[in-house]
């Protein structure tokens, strides 16, 4: 068993997509740990993309990650990192498959959607990041 931390973005939030992707999340037979609805400060979504702080696109995703609320969500199954990232599809929403949920719901490189950890590093580090212990104890 394996768990992974994903995000709705706020795009597919705004537009209403959040039960096209749990249905997904819920077909793919991935167990939904941990939810709750947030809405990230600047400060909060530059400490959880730390990672790409020196990149150029750096600010618009700040600043696209900060414009309304997202969903947070901690999802466990068996090699679960590798099957929701999978299910997400490619970076670039335009190059995703319509049996992706970023290609069924994101509209460009940086408006895609979904997030998904890359590793179990990340994976806990990001969990850690948005839900404290009381939220997953006994879960
Ligand atoms: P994520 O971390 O959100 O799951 O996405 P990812 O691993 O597929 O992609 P990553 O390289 O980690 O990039 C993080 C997010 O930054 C935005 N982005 N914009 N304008 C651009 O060239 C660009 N590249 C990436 C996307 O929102 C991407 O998901
Ligand atoms: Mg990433």
């Amino acid at each position: 068993m394996q768990r992974t931390f994903a995000i709705i973005k706020p795009d597919a939030v705004a537009a209403g997509h959040q039960g096209g992707i749990l249905a997904a999340i819920q077909e793919a037979g991935l167990r939904l740990v941990a939810i709750k609805s947030l809405r990230l400060s600047t400060a909060q979504a530059e400490g959880f993309y730390a990672v790409h702080s020196a990149r150029p696109f750096f600010r618009s995703l700040v600043t696209f990650m900060t414009e309304g609320p997202v969903v947070a969500m901690v999802l466990e199954g068996e090699d679960a990192i590798a099957r929701w990232r999978n299910l997400m599809g490619p970076t670039d929403a335009t190059k995703a498959g319509k049996d992706t949920l970023r290609g069924r719901f994101g509209t460009s490189i940086e408006r895609n959607a979904t997030h998904g950890s890359d590793a179990p590093e990340t994976a806990a580090y990001e969990i850690g990041f948005f839900f404290s212990g009381l939220e997953l104890a006994g879960l």
